[in-house]
């Protein structure tokens, strides 16, 4: 029927019969082509196969497809997932709460908030619940009489279409569930249990009261660093927001001259080294973030404090303190660092990092973008071999790097920062001092100690 239909529009198209009836047979007989004809009536036939309904089916069906692809890929590369951030507070019956848990940098309050960070990863970690732990932060610990109070912020990924009341029901249940059955070291008194949910610049603003925390501008935990390289053979930095303590120094009109690191909203420490040119603050400009131009934030300078008993022939002492005309609120690109107690010691091996502006050859120029390195702390009696620094090494100093060379800090760097992990908390562990030459086999770098000068900075400000 319908081929006969679209036959007899075939034939009002080409203007002439194409069928016609023996009269009276009953059979219907084609007439005639010519062979030219041909190709002609196809091509018709072809055009009436695309009418426009069947174009618009089409091109809906592709449209889906497509859709759909895209979805599905989505959904499983970029994860259509979104952070959501809770406030816990609870209290914990079979501990005593100690004076020192209200100093965040006293190993008490460190080595307890560990603990209950890492109690917490085993309660979400790999729970059911379809949606993913990421990590949590003490806040604060705090005496109560019944054993401690604690306020912590927990992070997670779920699903964006979740809502922040089912999460939280979620939250709950795991935990709960986990006090019954988990074998915990702490005991979570259950009535106490309170999870608020907050947005993220509450929860940054929370984690601002702790130091040396890096979060991506995404407001995500950043990953532990796993890169081998650097300064002399480093690499560029990844991400805004990886070393948001680092900060250049620069003289107006000279530029960039030393690396600093951000302790407080108003102090940098760096290297007494770096003033020896020039003392007078207002000379001087502080930028942050990853580059040197633009930078992402710009302060000046309105005090310098060196130590005392530096001295520039034995480098002994190299350690200065810089204050902010204003202060710098923090972000995700500005952050301070943490500075270590001075009970912490890093035995012989440990990875750290450094990181700067400064040349990648000996002599080379500045670089606009900050680069980094993983490096090795050496102890001071191999550091003082005679094949190595043959006795410069004193107590004030601390040495990293590679016995066979490659990898080290240069010129340019000095003042910056090289910085320890302890379960994604970074501190302050060592200022860019001096080294013979960069990246020579059996020349270290030489870093400023800094937990031997830990009383030196409480002295002069306070933190
Ligand atoms: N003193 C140099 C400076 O002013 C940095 C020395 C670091 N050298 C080294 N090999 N680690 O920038």
């Amino acid at each position: 029927m319908s081929g006969e239909m679209r036959v007899s529009m075939l034939s009002r198209d080409l203007d002439m019969p194409v069928w016609s009836s023996e009269k009276g047979s009953g059979l219907e007989i084609p007439v005639e082509f010519s062979e030219a004809d041909y190709p002609r009536a196809e091509y018709q036939r072809r055009q009436q196969f695309w009418d426009p309904i069947r174009v618009a089916l089409f091109t809906l069906a592709i449209v889906a497809i497509i859709g759909i692809a895209i979805g599905i890929v989505t959904h499983f590369v970029v994860e259509d997932d979104k952070s959501f951030y809770y406030l816990a507070s609870f209290k914990i019956t079979n501990i005593k709460y100690k004076e020192n848990y209200g100093m965040k940098s006293s190993k008490e309050f460190i080595e307890r908030s560990h603990q209950i960070e890492r109690m917490m990863s085993r309660i979400f970690r790999r729970s059911s619940g379809g949606g993913r732990f990421i990590k949590s932060h003490v806040i604060k610990l705090s005496p109560d009489e019944h054993g401690m109070k604690i306020l912590m912020v927990l992070m997670f990924r779920y699903p964006s279409t979740d809502s922040v009341e089912r999460i939280k029901k979620k939250i709950e249940r795991i935990l709960y569930q986990s006090l019954k059955t988990k074998q915990l070291p702490l005991t979570i008194n259950k009535p106490s249990f309170t999870l608020t949910s907050i947005d993220s610049k509450k929860m940054r603003n929370l984690l601002n009261s702790r130091c040396g925390i890096r979060m991506t501008s995404s407001n995500m935990p950043l990953p532990a660093s796993s890169s081998t390289e650097r300064i002399v053979q480093g690499r560029e930095t990844a991400l805004e927001g990886e070393w948001p303590w680092q900060v250049s120094l620069q003289l107006i009109g000279a530029g960039h001259q030393c690396g600093a690191s951000l302790i407080s909203n108003t102090w940098l420490l760096t290297a007494a080294h770096c003033f020896r040119k020039n003392k007078d603050p207002s000379q001087w400009i502080a930028t942050f973030g990853t580059m040197i131009t633009p930078p992402a934030v710009q302060r000046s300078l309105g005090k310098i404090i060196l130590h005392e008993n530096y001295h520039r022939e034995t480098n002994e002492n190299d350690i200065a303190l810089a204050q902010l005309t204003t202060r710098v609120e923090f972000s995700n690109t500005v952050q301070r660092v943490c500075l270590p107690d001075s009970s912490l010691k890093l035995p012989p091996k440990t990875s750290v990092f450094v990181t700067g502006f400064g040349s990648i050859v000996d002599d080379g120029p500045t670089q606009n973008k900050l680069r980094q390195a993983r490096v090795e702390t050496i102890s001071t009696n191999v550091c003082n071999r005679k094949d190595v620094y043959d006795g410069l090494i004193t107590s004030g100093m601390l040495c990293a790097g590679f016995m066979e060379g490659k990898v080290d800090a240069c010129k340019g760097d000095s003042g910056g920062p090289l910085v320890y992990d302890n379960h994604d908390i970074w501190y302050l562990v060592g200022i860019v001092s001096w080294g013979q030459s960069c990246a020579l086999p059996k020349k270290p770098g030489v870093y400023t100690r800094v937990t031997q000068y830990r009383e030196w900075i409480a002295s002069k400000t306070g933190i």
